[in-house]
């Protein structure tokens, strides 16, 4: 991993959000790399925290290993932080998450918390969502009728073969899209049987972009 010369990008941006953990609290983990950094910090300041809601079986290896305890998002209310990175954002802290595959976990536990901080390497920052493809995840018996409405709306999807999500699920990529209207396409896809999560996060963006040291409102 240290080979990656994002990698300076993802560790500061890390770091720098440890900033924004408060004192006895429970915090919300995201999914990847970036967040790897983050929890080998929190790891340094675990005796101030509660504990973590994970959201990924990945993650949730790296915090017990840690030391960090785990919760259960039911046992554990809304939550003060949630941090995460993401595959794209926009100048608006409107994101596409999903690369490793945790997007509904990510967008549950986003959902839940009261302040989305996401920490990303400057390779990220786009004018336009849409370069990185999209993932989508869906019940594996509405992939084709999932993928062909996304033919018809002009995206090209193509199914991540041999993944299946920590939810039993399936994504679909979809190339070629450039997403203009981010929270009206989040809102279509939603809408379409079979469609468990889709990777934009717009109608809840992130409230706090930290791109490398330097954070931003989102
Ligand atoms: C996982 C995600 C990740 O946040 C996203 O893929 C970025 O990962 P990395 O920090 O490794 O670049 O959405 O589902």
């Amino acid at each position: 991993m240290s080979q990656d010369p994002r990698n300076e990008g993802k560790r500061l941006s890390a770091l720098k959000a440890l900033e924004f953990v408060e004192d006895g609290s429970i915090v919300g983990v995201g999914t990847g790399s970036t967040v790897a950094f983050f929890i080998e910090g929190l790891a340094d300041m675990k005796s101030r925290i509660k504990g973590a809601v994970s959201s990924s079986e990945q993650s949730t290896r790296l915090l017990e290993k840690a030391g960090i305890e785990v919760f259960d998002l039911n046992h554990a209310g809304t939550l003060p932080l949630y941090v995460d990175g993401a595959d794209e954002c926009d100048p608006h802290g409107r994101l596409i998450k999903g690369g490793g595959g945790a997007l509904t976990r990510e967008k549950i536990i986003a959902a839940a918390s009261r302040r989305f901080v996401c920490i990303v390497d400057p390779s990220k920052e786009v004018d336009v969502l849409g370069r990185f493809p999209l993932p989508i995840e869906v019940i594996p018996m509405a992939r084709s009728y999932v993928a062909r409405e996304i033919v018809a709306r002009g995206g090209q999807p193509v199914w991540r073969d041999g993944f299946t999500t920590d939810n039993g699920n399936v994504i679909l990529d979809v190339h070629n899209w450039s997403i203009t209207d981010p929270v009206a396409l989040e809102r279509e896809l939603n809408q379409l049987a079979g469609v468990v999560c889709v990777g934009l996060f717009a109608a809840r963006a992130a409230d706090v972009v930290i791109v490398g040291a330097n954070v931003r409102q989102g």
